[in-house]
């Protein structure tokens, strides 16, 4: 079963390129730059990475990121990221990045951006990894803030495909954001966003009807009702599911009591993502061998996963097809 999940193609749709930091990157980049990090030895930081909630990550998540100032730095830290892909054997990645974290700092949008984008275009030259860029609004600030970022985007337009929100889910509601939504859909951004990883349903429903997202991140608290259950169906939207994280954060403690089934057997389309694999203890192929023995999942159910993740991705309907074909010849061969 594990050999047949890291060899799966696959799609990663949920992932935060600062959340791939891993700590002997992290400790390179911080003595490159001459940057003090609280933490003597590569392994008292990953000690560090035990979390009790969302907040908790996100603290110590924001710290990490700190380190990186220059557009080599980013760019090391994606190129990093898709020499994983490559061993994960994943054929299409949808890379997260939050500019506000960086420009509050003084960092430029476009140190950020053209250190990313040079990574994907090298991955796509060398490893035959595909990408797209989601620009993430950090809805622990402003509105206006998450403005002035949509703004500073504009410029490098054509290197980003979607926007998102991410950080502290509790008491900041989609609807905070329905106005900077609206008008990055009007420039072309396709929205998605975390809803429903602590928060509640309710917080859900906002983001499909307030800020109309294509896609959930996370999700799980939809099956807290059934009403909304049924109209993501109608809808045809999928979820982007993050089992380690789940467990990492206390969303789900214990995999076995993981949604993830019921999802499936509900009609609902989620797929397996690695969140932030430097601090949750897995990238993708973790995810889902540790999903796969929590759940007792068949190799027609990881199929069905893997092909959400082409199915549901932003690629065109072309190269949807083209990597469905050869994931379906995988399946059927073994
Ligand atoms: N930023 C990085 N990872 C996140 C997560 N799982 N939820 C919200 N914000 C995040
Ligand atoms: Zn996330």
């Amino acid at each position: 079963m594990e050999n047949f999940i890291k060899e799966l193609p696959k799609a990663e749709l949920h992932l935060h390129i600062e959340g791939t930091f891993e700590p002997e990157l992290l400790f390179k980049i911080a003595q490159r730059n001459k940057i003090a990090i609280p933490f003597k030895t590569v392994e008292e930081l990953r000690k560090a990475y035990n979390f009790d909630c969302l907040q908790d990550f996100l603290n110590i998540y924001y710290q990490g990121a700190n380190v990186l100032q220059t557009e080599q730095d980013f760019y090391d830290l994606t190129y990093a990221y898709f020499e994983k892909c490559k061993m994960q054997n994943i054929k299409h990645t949808e890379i997260m990045f939050d500019p506000q974290t960086h420009t509050e700092r003084g960092i430029s949008f476009k140190t950020v951006i053209n250190g990313i984008s040079r990574a994907c275009e090298d991955a796509k030259a060398n490893f035959g990894i595909s990408s797209f860029l989601i620009m993430s609004y950090l809805r622990h600030m402003t509105e206006e803030e998450a403005f002035d970022t949509l703004k500073q985007s504009l410029a490098f337009k054509d290197k980003i495909k979607a926007v998102g929100l991410d950080s502290s889910e509790k008491g900041n509601p989609p609807s905070k954001f329905k106005n900077v939504y609206k008008a990055s859909i009007k420039e072309g951004y396709i929205p998605l966003a975390h809803a429903g990883e602590e928060g509640d349903a309710d917080y859900i429903w906002e983001a499909i009807d307030i800020l109309k997202i294509k896609r959930i991140d996370h999700g799980n608290n939809a099956l807290q009702d059934p009403k909304l259950v049924q109209e993501i169906i109608k809808r045809d939207i999928a979820l982007t599911v993050c089992p380690l994280s789940n467990k990492a954060l206390q969303v789900v403690p214990d995999l076995k009591n993981h949604p993830l089934k019921k999802m499936m057997e509900l009609g609902l389309k989620p797929t397996i993502n690695s969140d932030d694999p430097a601090y949750f203890g897995g990238q993708i192929n973790q995810n889902y061998i540790e999903i796969q023995k929590a759940l007792n999942l068949t190799k027609r159910d990881l199929y069905a996963l893997a092909s959400n993740s082409f199915q549901y991705s932003l690629l065109d309907e072309n190269e949807k097809i083209k990597q469905l074909q050869n994931l379906t010849g995988y399946f059927q061969t073994h």
